[in-house]
């Protein structure tokens, strides 16, 4: 007999430029896991609007993170990729989620209180951003969600709100686990390890992105903030700077970081970091070429319709049966 697939649901905001922190935290376990599980990956545009997007940069975003995602090897005739505001049920669920969620347990999330902090005007989309990511994940049954550390809290909200639900309605929503890789799961700046990679940093040099130009990641790199002293050795506690580094080392040649400890004994940072840099353009040429290919063709708009077609037909059954729970008069079929 064959057992049925586990389920995996992850996603992404077109909210920037993704960087190499969003390929190793994220992506690349997508591309993984997509052999073994039933998998939804999503083009998160309901969550980039709880910060003002420009219309037409976020439709061009949107095109580029779905190119990106089969750049990077996620193959659209085995994962459903489609764009969250074209799968309606994510804001209706999105909606049920906040009345359940407390405002105390929205007050704690870190991210919220990162991109608030200093602001005047808080959107209070940005407050209720965990309640529709975790629509996103229970809409699929989702049994688990690869995301980098930063998600982390927002996965524990999202399986507490499936465990509420639960208790309160029935049992219905699976409970999620997060897929954190061990290395890589917290990609740092360039400029400062005490902050994570960001698309949304101002500072170009503080991020590497995926569709840099071979000599622009040559000279990030070799401008990249190296801690005192010259030992490569991974120490995030003492060497943030270096060990951050190796992270993106060992997943573009897929060697250990022992082994990158061992290759690099006795020599300093000039020679690891030239080829750190090699590593690293030999890792992204490929998926640029692909890229560009792939938004030559047009072929990313009948993958989003065939991906949104395939996620419909998950995310409608479940929510008919959360408003069947919770007492909501459903049209008689
Ligand atoms: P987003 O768009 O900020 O980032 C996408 C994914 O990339 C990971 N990531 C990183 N990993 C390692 N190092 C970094 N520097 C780094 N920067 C980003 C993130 O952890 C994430 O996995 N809320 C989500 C999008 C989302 C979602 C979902 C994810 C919406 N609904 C449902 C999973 C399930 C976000 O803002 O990711």
């Amino acid at each position: 007999m064959s057992e049925k697939k586990l389920r995996v649901l992850s996603g992404i905001q077109p909210s920037g430029k993704l960087t190499i922190g969003n390929y190793i935290g994220a992506m690349i376990n997508f591309v993984a896991l997509q052999r073994e599980y039933d998998c939804f990956f999503m083009i998160a545009d309901l969550h980039a609007v709880t910060v003002p997007q420009e219309p037409a940069d976020l439709r061009e975003q949107t095109e580029m993170v779905a190119a990106l995602y089969v750049a990077a090897g996620i193959d659209p005739a085995r994962a459903a990729m489609f764009v969250q505001s074209q799968v309606p049920q994510h804001a209706e669920l999105g909606w049920l989620m906040t009345t359940l969620s407390y405002m105390g347990e929205l007050e704690r999330m870190t991210q919220f209180k990162d991109k608030s902090a200093g602001k005047e005007a808080v959107g209070a989309g940005l407050f209720v951003y965990p309640s529709l990511m975790a629509a996103d994940i229970l809409l699929y049954q989702a049994n688990l969600v690869p995301v980098g550390d930063d998600q982390k809290q927002h996965l524990e909200l999202t399986r507490d709100l499936a465990g509420r639900f639960n208790h309160r309605y029935g049992d219905l929503l699976t409970i999620p686990e997060p897929y954190i890789p061990k290395v890589g799961a917290r990609i740092m700046s360039l400029d400062d390890a005490s902050k994570k990679m960001s698309k949304s940093n101002p500072n170009a040099g503080s991020y590497i992105a995926l569709l840099d130009e071979p000599d622009v990641i040559r000279k990030k790199i070799a401008r990249a903030k190296t801690d005192l002293g010259k030992e490569i050795v991974y120490d995030p506690q003492n060497k943030p700077e270096i060990s951050n580094l190796m992270s993106i080392y060992a997943h573009c040649s897929g060697l250990s970081l022992e082994d990158i400890q061992a290759r690099y004994e006795g020599q300093g940072y000039g020679a690891f970091k030239k080829d750190l840099a090699e590593h690293v353009v030999a890792t992204l040429e490929p998926l640029q070429r692909k890229y560009k290919d792939i938004r030559a063709s047009g072929a990313i708009h009948d993958i989003l319709r065939d991906g949104a077609e395939k996620a419909m037909a998950v995310a409608e059954t479940t929510l008919r049966q959360v408003k069947d729970l919770m007492g909501f008069l459903l049209p008689r079929r």
